[in-house]
């Protein structure tokens, strides 16, 4: 990649400062910066205080064998006893932890005291099972309450588990349950998704079918589906836990003991077990969570909207809410069922006031019309965020606007499942915020923009984030494979940990994320990334949605290919596509024109959201198109392919 700068032409002036009445009451004041910059140990050290041990931590952090971090290495904890019991401890036992809403509307308010006891029942039950201290627990579940209980019982007992998306394939969930070497599958019969019920018991059947490890199969019941059961095997979840006491009495754990395990597939390799640890983990989710959201327990009403298969799920709907003493909602089902409006029924309903979700769910309801939330009572709202990938700043806008009537500040949140809790984003009664930049690394974390030769970029200029500094929610390695843990984060730029996105820094020294780095295009020597084209398309007032890679090309190395997908009011025509490019000319320069632009009805995107831009580039390239099996939805790509008369 050229030295020249990944990208530095977008111009987003629009700035909106913190609500005086938020920033009066915030839980995090600018001086958490200046405290954290001059003793970053000290600062973590007292942030770690924010939880119950069962043995003080002395040492902050053991970094004499780096990339190996140890983080309050000679502390004890129960992660469980610091997410339920001391809240009940606390005298709050009658606050509500979780408002569960299901999609066929079903609904259920469970207290912390429920809570304690449920995960008390459910970690008896583990034991009785055979599960001890150490062993790998593999959960596959939909999203409904139990998985929040099921994953407290885990960590309550000290067994580590292993999340998978229950949209994932028999296939994926065998490799995991093999390489997590899982000795028990927490399951369900099935769950409710765009109105109906889908199966997962029978993938965790066929999964067993090709791993042998797998004592104990349990089965929450949701659904009441028909499933096949294999006797000695398989376990009703409510027969067990039922039949166990109340009482379990948590055991300290060691702060370094390995609490979970979370795959994430990448672009290419097998799926890397990205392993996180207790004390370290717990210290940053519940920081983050607190100064971030700044959560009030008393009074907020939180919704991630995550799944729990993912890291969001993992840090934002179970660690750092219950951690904090949460009031929260989680919704088991799509936001179009039973109408496009559901989501702004739920936030209604509860009346939510902190709402965490993906710049794709944003577009989505952009692209079904400013009509739908406006039916609704969204006045609980007082804070927004958004996390999973780089928020166009037309996104941003309408998510202000019409979610967020034009006042709450938006957090937009940088991190990944292997930096396990939120590293740069602005802090809502802080920051003065800018629409597509996450802006600043938190109090306590050291994140810059280098360039290929790992000098720091200047204010203005872009190249590849890198963080500095460890962390205490930082992965430890990748499960089984030390090597690759170095190989994959630690090599690129000596003692730095490489994130693999593109970013730059802005003239203020903001930081402004651009995507992958396997996904900037090289257009004529000039780096250009994905991120900044998509973004200026979709200020076009025709778009809705767009993809954008670099195809290569004989003449320009790489030549830009977009795929947009148009808002209800606009149609297909060669002026609209001409004047596409223009826009995108006038935004960012001529030089980020796309050569052609493909109209099309759906993109291509993960289960996360994420835009598989592997395929469009299939495409782009005129090739056979490539594995799509990590695909939301696997018919995509005919569709794609039956809009574009001639490909490439
Ligand atoms: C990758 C990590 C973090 C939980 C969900 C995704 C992208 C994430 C942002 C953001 C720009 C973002 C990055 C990162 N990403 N948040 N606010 N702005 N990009 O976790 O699946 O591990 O993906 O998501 O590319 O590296 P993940």
């Amino acid at each position: 990649m050229s030295n020249e700068s990944l990208a530095n032409l977008l111009k987003e002036e629009r700035r909106f400062a913190p609500p005086a009445e938020l920033a009066a009451a915030a839980n995090v004041t600018a001086a958490a910066y200046a405290q954290a910059s001059e003793d970053r140990l000290g600062f973590w050290a007292e942030q770690a205080r924010r939880l119950s041990w069962a043995v003080e931590p002395t040492e902050t952090l053991d970094w004499s064998n780096p990339p190996f971090a140890k983080w309050f290495a000679d502390g004890k904890l129960n992660v469980a006893y610091n997410c339920v019991d001391r809240h009940v401890e606390a005298g709050n036992g009658d606050r509500v932890a979780i408002h569960f809403e299901g999609e066929p509307g079903d609904s259920r308010s469970i207290t912390y005291a429920q809570l304690k006891d449920e995960v008390s029942q459910a970690a008896n039950a583990l034991l009785e099972l055979g599960v001890t201290k150490g062993d790998r627990v593999a959960v596959y579940l939909p999203m409904i309450a139990e998985a929040v209980v099921a994953i407290l019982a885990c960590a309550r007992i000290g067994a580590t588990h292993s999340v998978v998306f229950g949209g994932f394939s028999a296939e994926a969930l065998a490799s995991r349950i093999e390489d997590a070497d899982a000795k028990l599958v927490i399951t369900a019969d099935g769950g409710y998704r765009r109105g109906k019920p889908t199966a997962l018991k029978p993938a965790v059947d066929e999964a067993i079918a090709r791993v042998d490890r797998v004592e104990h199969v349990l089965v929450i019941r949701r659904t009441g589906q028909e499933i096949s059961w294999t006797e000695g095997r398989d376990v009703w979840w409510h027969e067990i836990t039922e039949r166990q006491s109340t009482e379990h009495t948590p055991e300290a754990h060691d702060a370094e003991h390995p609490l979970f395990i979370l795959y994430t597939s990448g672009t290419t390799g097998k799926p890397k077990g990205i392993l996180h640890t207790s004390g370290g983990y717990l210290t940053q989710a519940s920081y983050t969570h607190h100064a971030v959201f700044d959560l009030k327990p008393e009074t907020d009403v939180f919704w991630c909207t995550a799944d729990i298969g993912w890291v969001t799920g993992h840090s934002y709907i179970v660690y750092g809410p219950l951690s904090n003493g949460a009031t929260q909602v989680i919704y088991e089902g799509t936001p179009d069922t039973p109408h496009q409006g559901r989501f702004w029924e739920v936030i209604q309903k509860y009346g939510v006031t902190i709402l965490y979700t993906a710049p794709t769910a944003i577009r989505t309801f952009m692209k079904w019309g400013d009509d739908i939330p406006a039916k609704f009572d969204l006045s609980s709202l007082r804070l927004l965020g958004s996390v999973g990938e780089p928020i166009n700043p037309e996104a941003w806008i309408w998510y202000r606007e019409h979610i967020g009537a034009g006042k709450t500040p938006i957090v937009d949140t940088w991190w990944q499942t292997e930096t396990g809790a939120i590293m740069i984003s602005p802090l809502p009664g802080v920051t003065e915020t800018k629409p597509g930049s996450a802006q600043r690394a938190l109090p306590g974390i050291a994140a810059t923009v280098v360039d290929d030769e790992a000098r720091e970029v200047a204010n203005g200029s872009g190249g590849y984030l890198v963080l500095t500094e460890p962390w205490p929610s930082m992965l430890r390695t990748i499960w089984g494979d030390d090597q690759r843990y170095i190989d994959t984060y630690w090599s690129r730029f000596e003692g730095r940990y490489f994130a693999g996105d593109g970013a730059k820094k802005d003239e203020d020294g903001d930081i402004w994320l651009l995507g992958r780095v396997d996904d900037v295009m090289l257009v004529s020597g000039h780096n250009i990334s994905t991120t900044e084209v998509e973004s200026a398309l979709v200020g076009h007032p025709a778009v809705a949605e767009s993809a954008v890679v670099g195809a290569t090309d004989a003449t320009t190395g790489q030549a830009i290919v977009a795929f947009v997908i148009l808002r209800g009011t606009a149609t297909d025509s060669e002026e609209l596509v001409a004047e596409l490019r223009d826009h995108v000319g006038r935004t960012l320069g001529p030089i980020a024109k796309p050569k052609q632009i493909k109209v099309v009805s759906e993109l291509p995107k993960t289960r996360s959201g994420k835009i598989m831009r592997r395929l469009l580039r299939d495409i782009a390239e005129g090739r056979e198109v490539g594995d799509t099996t990590t695909l939301a939805d696997s018919s995509v790509m005919n569709l794609i392919q039956s809009q574009l008369p001639s490909a490439g």
